[in-house]
Order: structure tokens, then sequence, then C-alpha cells
């Protein structure tokens, strides 16, 4: 990809929907935009998809907060995340998926998005963890950590809690089984990213009633195919893909790169796109979720839920481009 193709596409991105019709439809601006970017602009209906136990559809790119978004959320300047919630929610992006462990994350981003006017709106994902590893959690501090989530989010009723890492299911699943019977979340997981829990969580989806799980995949890290998202469509589990860029892991191998000229065959004209759509194309992901500091990432990143998405025969294409790419 050249630089002039992402420049036009970081440009598509960074306008809404009507803007962008108005700005591509104008003389210089349509000037700027590749054939194929203005066919799809023009049907630019956000990809969504349906969480299993209700068939309510949310947009399936949202924002995580740990990485880069949790540095900036512990620093003295906060404003660029400002910027990268205002703009996925302008953009229609909703899930936001944060943890009482990412640092100051939940609570910069709960008081952002109160001042943004956009804290109902937004889809939260949050999570409980007061287990040490592979240890017990107190219920008195497990539920005082639900409520310090509930004031730093400001929202009554929050759309979903996972317990984080695999920590004490019995008793924090148990927790969340009755705030959910309260009425007070409306869904309730489990996550991991530890090959080594995913027997643990394999057993929890195979044994307790679950809305999500939360997951890592990527196109070069697939070890949930073999058994955790078949897993998840058998049993009616929402996915909330994590960490699809592997944190840094993917920029060092592609560095700079041009994405290969196929990838325009599934609109995905930056690498991130790749990475998302590839992800994407799994039909047991419902969501994915990203970290990013920067809106013109976040940006990028949202178009990731516009246009098509690979099929079996292009992931594999796909597969095979990042693992000829070196390992770093
Ligand atoms: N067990 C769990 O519950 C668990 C574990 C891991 C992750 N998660 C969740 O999943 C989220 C995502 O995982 P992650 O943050 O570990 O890794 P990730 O999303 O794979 O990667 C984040 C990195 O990619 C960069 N990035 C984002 N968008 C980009 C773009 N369009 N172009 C170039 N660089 C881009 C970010 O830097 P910039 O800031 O520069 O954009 C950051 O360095 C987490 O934030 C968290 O919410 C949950």
């Amino acid at each position: 990809m050249t630089q002039c193709k992402k420049a036009d596409n970081v440009r598509l991105a960074s306008l809404n929907r009507r803007q962008f019709l108005g700005a591509a439809l104008g003389a210089g601006a349509a000037m700027s935009f590749s054939p194929s970017f203005l066919a799809l602009a023009q049907d630019a209906s956000l990809i969504t998809r349906a969480i299993p136990s209700t068939g309510e559809m949310i947009p399936a790119v949202g924002l995580g907060s740990s990485a880069t978004f949790a540095q900036v959320a512990r620093s003295e300047d906060i404003s660029a995340l400002r910027s990268v919630l205002s703009r996925m929610a302008e953009l229609g992006g909703r899930v936001f998926d944060t943890a009482p462990g990412y640092g100051a994350s939940e609570e910069v981003a709960g008081g952002i998005a109160q001042e943004l006017g956009i804290h109902e709106t937004l889809f939260w994902a949050t999570k409980l963890n007061v287990a040490q590893r592979g240890g017990t959690a107190d219920p008195a501090a497990a539920r005082a950590q639900l409520e310090a989530s509930f004031q730093r989010i400001g929202k009554p009723v929050i759309d979903l809690i996972q317990v984080h890492n695999m920590g004490d299911p019995a008793v924090q699943l148990g927790l969340l089984r009755e705030m959910k019977e309260q009425g007070r979340i409306r869904y309730m997981g489990i996550t991991t990213t530890f090959p080594e829990q995913y027997d643990s969580l394999i057993e929890v989806m195979r044994n307790e009633p679950l809305d999500f799980i939360g997951t890592d995949y990527a196109v070069d890290n697939r070890e949930v195919e073999d058994v955790i998202l078949p897993l998840a469509m058998e049993r009616g589990i929402a996915v909330l893909n994590y960490a699809p860029f592997g944190r840094t892991r993917l920029w060092a191998r592609v560095g700079d790169r041009p994405v290969p000229d196929y990838a325009h065959e599934f609109d995905a004209h930056t690498w991130g796109q790749f990475f998302l759509k590839f992800v994407l194309g799994h039909p047991a992901i419902t969501a994915v979720t990203p970290a990013t500091s920067r809106p013109t990432n976040m940006e990028d990143n949202i178009g990731g839920m516009l246009g098509r998405l690979p099929d079996a025969a292009m992931r594999q294409r796909m597969i095979a481009t990042v693992e000829a790419l070196p390992t770093v």
C-alpha cells in the first residue's frame, strides 16, 4: 500500500458517512479517493454481529483499554483518549473493553464518556478479579470492586462484566450470576489470553451459563480455533477478540511493507484493517477490541468493519502472507 492510499483511507475514516459522501462527491475531494473506496462508502454500513444469548446486535469493532490506552490514562495529559473515544462514538463504534486491572483506564474512560455524554450508549465490557492468580477471591472484596466499576462508568446497568483471567470462577462467576439476576448487569462472561488457562476456560464454557468469553486471536495466533471458537458457536457464547495485533508483535513483523494488493478484494486498505478483517472472518467472533491511544488509529480500526470480509480461502492466503514474514 502506498503512503497516498493510507492517507486517503485515514481521511475517509475521519469523516462521518454523511460528511464523507459530501466531501467525496465534491470535485477536489473525489480526486483523492480510489474508485473502490468511493463505491464502498456509498454503501458504508458497519458490520454488526449478534450476541447469541439475546440476538442483540453490536458493532464488530470497538476499543480496548490496556496497552497504550492504559499508558496514556496514567499520564497527565489524557486529551488523546478523549479524541479516541469521541471518534469511536462518532463513527459508530460502541464496544469498549476495560478492567479495574488496567490502571486508570476504567476511571479515565468513565469520566471522559460522561463528559462527552456517550456513557449510556457505549457497550461497556469491564471485568472482575480480586483473586490472586490461581487463588481464591474474597467475596466482600469482589463486591467492592464491582461497586467501584459502577461508580466509574456512571451507568446504572453495566452491559457486560467478565471474570478476568480465570480468577476464581466458582466465587466470581457466582457473584456475576447474582448481579445478572438482579438486573444490574446484562451479560456475564470470563476471559483469558494465557494458553495455559485454555483448558480451564474450556471447562467453564462447557459447564457454566455464559453470555461471553474474551480471548486472544490473531492471524499469527490461532490456537483458539481448535476447540474454543467452535465450542463458543456450539454453546451460543459470544466472543470478544483480544490482541488482534498481538499488541506490538504483528506491527513489528510487517514493518513498513505495503499491504498486499489482494487485500482490496475484501476492502482492507491498511494492515490494521487486514488484521481486523482476518479475525472478523471467523464466524465465532462477535466483536474485536484493539487498544489504541491515537484517534487516527481508531479511525483506521473502524474501517475494519466497513465493506467485505475475507472468505475461508482468502483467510488461508492471509495466513500464508503473514507466515512468510520474518518473526521478531
Ligand atoms: N484477559 C483479558 O481480559 C485481556 C487480555 C489482553 C487484552 N485484553 C483486551 O483486549 C484489548 C486489545 O489487546 P491489546 O491492547 O493487548 O493489543 P492489540 O489491540 O493487539 O494492540 C494494541 C497495539 O496496537 C497499536 N494499534 C492499534 N491500532 C492501530 C492501528 N490502526 N495502526 C497501528 N497501530 C495500532 C496500539 O498502539 P497505538 O496506541 O499507537 O495505536 C497498541 O500498541 C486490550 O486493550 C484489552 O482491552 C483483555
